[in-house]
């Protein structure tokens, strides 16, 4: 990695989101702020339903704003987006920023060809022909590993499996080469190999086009192969961040360790609880007041009923009471607990 810092590409200041609900307003991200630099992998883990979904597609505009409610700041090369118009954003997306979402049918419109969609996407900014575009479409989906793709490209979304349309979403987000690539969850249809192919693709995005990439993933194994930085959140907040070395080597905030002490198997399986943490993770209705962990913590105490402070070491740092003197020993003793049967 080289030593300067390369220049700001995302800062997201202050995002929270609510959403309108039968019960009145429920706030599911509460101030999130994060940065990425030009040609960064920034991993973004927790578990499920602990707002890394709802966090992106709200900083990209995608949420419904009907019942959605954003508030914050997000500037991507100072350009800021919560304030651009549908018709800006969209432009955006297809040309500087790259998605590939969790639902691939968000990407994706029904009523024309994937091969279509890509070509369109490349031709909108790059001078080539149509036939010049429908090549590197079909080039493109071969290289995300669609069986068949001179045959896929005529396909319309609802013509393809799952896992089909995943890798039609993952061609179209690599055409643009995107200056920043949003990924949540890219790998999870997909079988092994194919998964490693995108991880490739992903890495090469990088190495050839300076690419950030900001990748939501529940493989903890990906996370440690090819992220720098981790944000590790849960009930809608970042309760730790720091390198991808900092965090794996000394997490500071109790939810982390659980996280990493539940790591599943080399089988890549997601699990389904964390073995080390009893309990689920809350919904946005019943996040309660101060730390949202404390429910769950086993080492909770009367002051974490009030919002936890930010704790620094070095660069990382984490939204918990714990004193460093204290963590090691507490640490220790999540470690050596042993997992249900
Ligand atoms: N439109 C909505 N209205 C109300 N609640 C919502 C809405 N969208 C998401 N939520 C809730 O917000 C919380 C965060 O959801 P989000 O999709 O960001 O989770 P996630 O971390 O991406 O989880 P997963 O790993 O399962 O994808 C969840 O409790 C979810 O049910
Ligand atoms: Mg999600």
């Amino acid at each position: 990695m080289n030593q300067s810092p390369s220049p700001l590409l995302l800062d997201v200041q202050g995002l929270s989101v609510s959403f309108a609900t039968d019960r009145g307003r429920v706030r599911a991200i509460d101030d999130v702020s994060f940065q990425l630099r030009e040609g960064e992998i920034l991993s973004i883990v927790g578990e499920s339903g602990s707002g890394k979904s709802v966090t992106l597609l709200s900083l990209l505009g995608l949420h419904d704003p009907q019942t959605t409610f954003v508030d914050g700041a997000v500037a991507f090369r100072g350009k800021h987006l919560l304030q651009m118009s549908e018709r800006e954003m969209r432009r955006l997306r297809g040309k500087e920023i790259g998605l590939i979402s969790q639902d691939p049918m968000t990407a994706l419109t029904p009523v024309y060809t994937i091969g279509w969609q890509i070509a369109e996407q490349i031709r909108a900014h790059e001078s080539i022909s149509a036939r010049a575009a429908r090549k590197r479409s079909i080039e493109l989906l071969g290289e995300v590993g669609l069986a068949n793709p001179g045959e896929a490209v005529d396909r319309y979304p609802h013509q393809l499996s799952g896992g089909m349309r995943q890798r039609a979403v993952i061609a179209m987000a690599l055409s643009c080469n995107p200056a920043l690539l949003v990924a949540d969850e890219p790998t999870t249809a997909l079988d092994v190999t194919v998964q490693a192919q995108v991880l490739d693709l992903l890495l090469r995005l990088r190495k050839d086009f300076g690419s950030a990439i900001i990748l939501i993933t529940h493989d903890m194994g990906v996370v440690a192969e090819v992220a720098d930085r981790v944000n590790v959140m849960y009930a809608g907040r970042i309760v730790e961040r720091g390198t991808t070395e900092e965090v794996f080597s000394h997490p500071m905030h109790p939810y982390s360790w659980g996280l990493l002490a539940s790591i599943p198997s080399l089988t890549g399986k997601r699990a389904e609880r964390l073995p080390a943490i009893g309990g689920m993770p809350p919904t946005p209705e019943s996040i309660p007041a101060g730390c949202g962990f404390a429910p769950r913590c086993r080492f909770a105490r009367g002051e974490c009923l009030s919002r936890p402070p930010l704790r620094r070491q070095g660069d990382q740092s984490a939204l918990c009471v714990l004193q460093p003197s204290e963590r090691d020993a507490l640490r220790g003793s999540i470690l050596t607990l042993e997992e249900p049967a």
